[in-house]
This record gives structure tokens, sequence and C-alpha cells, in this order.
């Protein structure tokens, strides 16, 4: 690590940096990292861009910038975001809309005349043998919103010294920074956010629903003392309205899909077996508490072939 740390020290010399912290654990370690090395030249920015799970822009204010020991500035641009994103349904069109648009979030941001020469990113080696970055020799599966999103006119030179490392690395090296367990343990978020498990249309409704449904799940696997167990869970928001009955009332409302995956790395993964009773608990929640979804399945494939993600 103090070769690293060296290294960003050397780069960067006397530059300011600049570091998008997106709540989860390679951007936090990300900043740790550059701020170990260069102190007060960075400065963090949290770009919300409306697609995060339920209660997230408190936790960055809060408990992660508590944690890191140093200020998070939080910008809200969600309405710009889901504007852009409007009737837009084409997944690699979403990532491609969201990556470029989360520079130029950045880039608005810091407005304020300062001279950013760096953007620090916690790409992961993963990150960029999916996106086909390896000597082009990988098909690419999915266009990474830290990688292959990037627009050709960006401002920034890119600083991503976690690029070698795979995530149980990159907690590894959060651990001797000295982050706290739960910043470290949290299941991966990919950089488009709930953007990729709206399949379909994105909306603020959706959004809605998907972050309440999303809640439960998790909420129900750290109190049944399963979330550390899983390398990630989430919701998935899916276009397809069925029909269900609620009291004497037929309903026609949305599906929500769960997924539970354990994994090294993220490369493969396999569906994690959830306990019927989670599941059932869960469910039934989700049903009950969730205006606008009357259905609740269980995803059990593994990848591959499948991914992890939806889209
Ligand atoms: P897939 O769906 O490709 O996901 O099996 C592998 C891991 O990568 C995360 N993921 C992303 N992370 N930007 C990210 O930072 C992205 O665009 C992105 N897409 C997927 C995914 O959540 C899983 O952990």
């Amino acid at each position: 690590m103090e070769s690293t740390i060296e290294e960003i020290r050397r780069t960067v010399g006397e530059e300011k940096v600049l570091c998008g912290v997106s709540g989860g654990v390679d951007s936090a370690v990300l900043a740790k990292l550059i701020h170990k090395a260069v102190g007060s030249q960075l400065r963090c920015v949290f770009v919300d861009h409306g697609l995060l799970r339920k209660n997230e822009p408190d936790y960055i204010s809060g408990r992660l910038a508590q944690s890191l020991g140093f200020e998070v500035e939080v910008h809200d641009f969600s309405e710009t975001f889901l504007s852009k994103l409007d009737g837009i349904v084409d997944p690699e069109e979403k990532r491609r809309i969201i990556g470029e648009q989360f520079i130029r979030s950045f880039e608005s941001a810091v407005q304020s005349g300062a001279d950013f020469r760096f953007l620090g990113q916690g790409t992961l080696y993963p990150d960029i043998i999916e996106s086909g970055g390896v000597r082009g020799t990988a098909d690419v599966i999915k266009s990474h919103h830290n990688v292959g999103g990037l627009p050709d006119d960006m401002e920034f030179e890119l600083l991503e010294p976690l690029r070698e490392l795979f995530k149980d690395e990159v907690r590894k090296v959060g651990k001797e920074l000295g982050l706290p367990e739960d910043v470290l343990g949290r299941h991966p978020f990919p950089g488009p956010g709930l953007g990729v498990r709206i399949i379909g249309e994105i909306t603020k409704e959706r959004v809605k629903i998907l972050q309440e449904a999303d809640h439960i799940f998790i909420d129900a696997l750290r109190k049944h003392g399963i979330y550390d167990k899983i390398w990630q869970a989430f919701a998935v928001l899916v276009p397809v309205k069925t029909v269900g009955v609620m009291g004497d009332e037929r309903t026609y409302a949305n599906l929500i899909a769960l997924r539970a995956v354990t994994s090294v790395d993220g490369m493969t993964a396999d569906w994690y077996r959830l306990p019927e009773n989670v599941l059932s608990e869960v469910s039934n929640k989700i049903v009950n508490l969730v205006t606008g979804v009357n259905r609740v399945v269980y995803d059990v494939s593994s990848k591959p072939p499948s991914t992890i993600e939806w889209e």
C-alpha cells in the first residue's frame, strides 16, 4: 500500500484531485487512499443521480463522511439524470447516458473555478476486463459506467489506483486504512445504480417502487444475519404487470424480482439459497407495503450464463 500512496503522490504532485464518492466500498477506499497521499489537495464530491438505494444520501453525509474523517460534498442532480433518461429503455443507452451525465455533473459541481487536473475513479480489474479493456481481447459484455461511459472530451485525467485489484483486495486495503467493517462490508452497487435495475423506462414513480422493495429486502437480510454471507442482493423492477387480488379487488400491478448471489470477485456468481422463511417474509412485506407491487419472484440463475445485474 505504501508504494501505491507514493505513486499517487508522484503522479499528482501539487495538482488537485476531485474524487467521486458513491457510497460504495471502492470509492470510499479510493478517497481514503488518495487523501492519505495528498491530503487537502483532494476534494470529494457525491453526485446524487437519483438512482440510489433508499436513504443513501443520508448515509453518505452521515456515517460515511464520519468514517472517512473528511468532508464529502453532496450535490443533487437527480432531476437532470431523470430527464436525460426519459423514455430510454435500452440498457447500453442508459449506461452511456448515465456515465456521460455523471462526468458532466462533476464538472458542474466544481464550477467554483478551482482547477482540478485529476479525477479519482474506483475502477477495479473486473470492470476493465468486462468492458473489453484488456488489450481488446474480451468482448464488450456491458459498458461499465466508470470505463466505457466516459465522454471523449472529458476535462480530467483519470487517477485509478485500484485498477489492478479485485474486490476482496480493495476491502483489505480499506481495512489497512482504518475504515470500519460496516462501510467495507457493503454489497457492491453498480455505477448506473437503480438505472440498470429498473428494466424498461425509468420514472420517478418506478424509482420509488424499487427503492421501497429493495429496502425491505436488504433490511430483512440484515435482521436475519445473512447480509454478510451474500456478495450482493437487490431487487429488480420488471416491466411486466401481472394480475393479483387484494381483499375483494382485482389488481394489475408490478412484478419485483429478488436477486442474491455469492461470489468472490463478481466475475462468476451462484444464486444464494435464501431460507424459505426469509423469502416468505420479504415477499409478504413487499406485496403488502409497496404500493403498485402484487407479485415477487426469486432469481435462481448463476453467472455465467446470466450476469449479476439484469441489465
Ligand atoms: P455483472 O452484472 O456484469 O456485474 O455480472 C458484475 C459486478 O459489477 C457490478 N456492475 C457495475 N459496477 N459500474 C460499476 O461500478 C457498472 O456499470 C456496473 N455494472 C455492473 C455489478 O453490480 C456486479 O457487482
